[in-house]
């Protein structure tokens, strides 16, 4: 064993504030609910969306999904992240391109605590299929909620604002 001098380590300067990992911060959120529980909302018209934090680049999203409630497919931008869901079920379908060039269609069926990471180019859909209603918590990093309705090519999996 060797030690280093300190001096020879060159540190960034984000050292000792470094970011958390978008999935970390969820599952965070989704544990500790009197951080939202008075903003939850569950709304028959329309699928539930607020704010509930906004730290360094990142925003912190709760929403609520009644039974049939979906998000088509869409985009995140430039925006990296994830979710969690912290209670019922949730269907995330995913087109794009597997390594063999194939184009394949991965169903994601999530549980509560089950994550999804998200980041530049990545599609998806997302529903409630559940006879319950679902709750989840989303971080969206480096570019704020961000979502763009767009058409995935199945012969390609070209991701296309629509
Ligand atoms: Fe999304």
């Amino acid at each position: 064993m060797f030690a280093v001098p300190e001096n020879t380590i060159a540190l960034p300067e984000t050292a000792g504030r470094l970011a958390k990992h978008p999935v970390r911060i969820a599952l965070d959120y989704a544990v500790d609910r009197d951080r939202w529980r008075t903003s939850l909302r569950y709304d028959p018209d329309h699928r539930f969306a607020t704010l509930i934090d906004r730290t360094d680049g990142d925003e912190v999203w709760l929403l609520s999904w009644l039974p049939g409630q979906h998000a088509v497919m869409h985009d995140h931008g430039d925006a990296v992240g994830a979710f969690t869901v912290v209670s019922g079920h949730l269907t995330e379908s995913v087109t794009r391109r597997a390594p063999a060039g194939r184009v394949v269609t991965e169903v994601h069926n999530l549980a509560q605590g089950q994550s999804r990471v998200f980041g530049p180019g990545y599609a998806h859909e997302v529903r409630n299929d559940g006879p319950d209603p679902a709750i989840s918590i989303h971080v969206y990093r480096a570019a704020g909620r961000t979502t763009r309705p767009v058409h995935v090519d199945p012969f390609t999996a070209e991701v296309r604002p629509t």
